[in-house]
């Protein structure tokens, strides 16, 4: 009898069959998932990345909300024509404070990843409020209600620390001063100087074209205006992976 031919004893008795197969989706199991807890981290590490100041996190919280996902990815793919458009291809340490990540699977409006600084505020606004009066053959919807909604700013600390719980390194220095960084990001007269010690790089002023108030609008466009900018990809050496 060959080896082959005992096969037949596993095919023909159910337990047995279902032992073997069971050990050997274990043994293929463990190869797979194993060796990730021995690696330092699965995402490579790189400059320039932090978690989301608590206006952006807000204006995240709107994106979502608003489904601009569901016509907007945030995934620049490593292919020529992608990144001759968008910009350089994403990495995943970009949205390594993404929970949960907005990499979408729909484009009917263009990629978002790197729309931060590609626009200034007040394109944004009137964008947003109106889409065809910036681009006439736009499909997007229309958002002018953001404009003249308050930002909800009460409830902030509460999103950063389920942000720390699934592992965003807020430190407890930020949730406690989430209410006064919210405010003074889109305050051109505060003082901003703890604000972008906590959140380098952050931008700063006033957003939806109406100093007075804090809107929904200011916090969407700061949202928008941080995508893609906090790493320096013009000191980015890719043959090395890290700067
Ligand atoms: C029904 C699909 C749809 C939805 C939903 C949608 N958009 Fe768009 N978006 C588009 C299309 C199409 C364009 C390209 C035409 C234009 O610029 O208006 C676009 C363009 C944009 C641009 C300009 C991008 C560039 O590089 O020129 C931004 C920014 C943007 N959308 C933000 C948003 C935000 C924020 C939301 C959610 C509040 C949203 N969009 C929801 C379809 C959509």
């Amino acid at each position: 009898m060959s080896l082959l031919d005992k096969h037949s004893i596993i095919e023909k008795n159910a337990t047995l069959l279902l032992v073997g197969s069971f050990l050997v989706v274990t043994i293929g199991g463990i190869v797979e998932i194993a060796p990730l807890f021995y690696l330092d981290n699965t995402i490579e590490k790189v400059e320039g990345m932090r978690p989301y100041s608590p206006l952006e996190l807000a204006g995240r919280n709107i994106y979502i909300r608003e489904g601009c996902y569901l016509c907007h990815s945030q995934m620049i793919r490593p292919f020529r024509d992608e990144v001759e458009r968008y910009g350089h291809f994403s990495l995943a340490a970009e949205s390594m404070y993404d929970h949960p990540f907005q990499w979408g699977s729909k484009r009917t409006g263009p990629d978002l990843a790197r729309v931060g600084d590609r626009y200034s505020n007040e394109w944004h606004v009137q964008h947003l409020v109106d889409p065809r009066s910036v681009v006439p053959e736009s499909v997007m919807p229309t958002y002018a209600f953001l404009k003249t909604t308050p930002l909800e700013v009460k409830d902030i600390k509460y999103h950063l620390e389920a942000n720390k719980m699934v592992g965003v390194p807020y430190t407890q220095e930020m949730i406690d001063n989430a209410e006064a960084d919210i405010k003074a990001q889109a305050d051109p007269n505060a003082s901003t100087s703890d604000l972008l010690a906590r959140y380098p790089k952050a931008k700063v002023g006033d957003f939806d074209g109406n100093p007075a108030s804090l809107t929904e609008m200011d916090a969407l466009v700061a949202y928008l205006q941080m995508l893609g900018t906090l790493v320096d990809f013009s000191t980015y050496d890719d043959a090395a992976g890290s700067r």
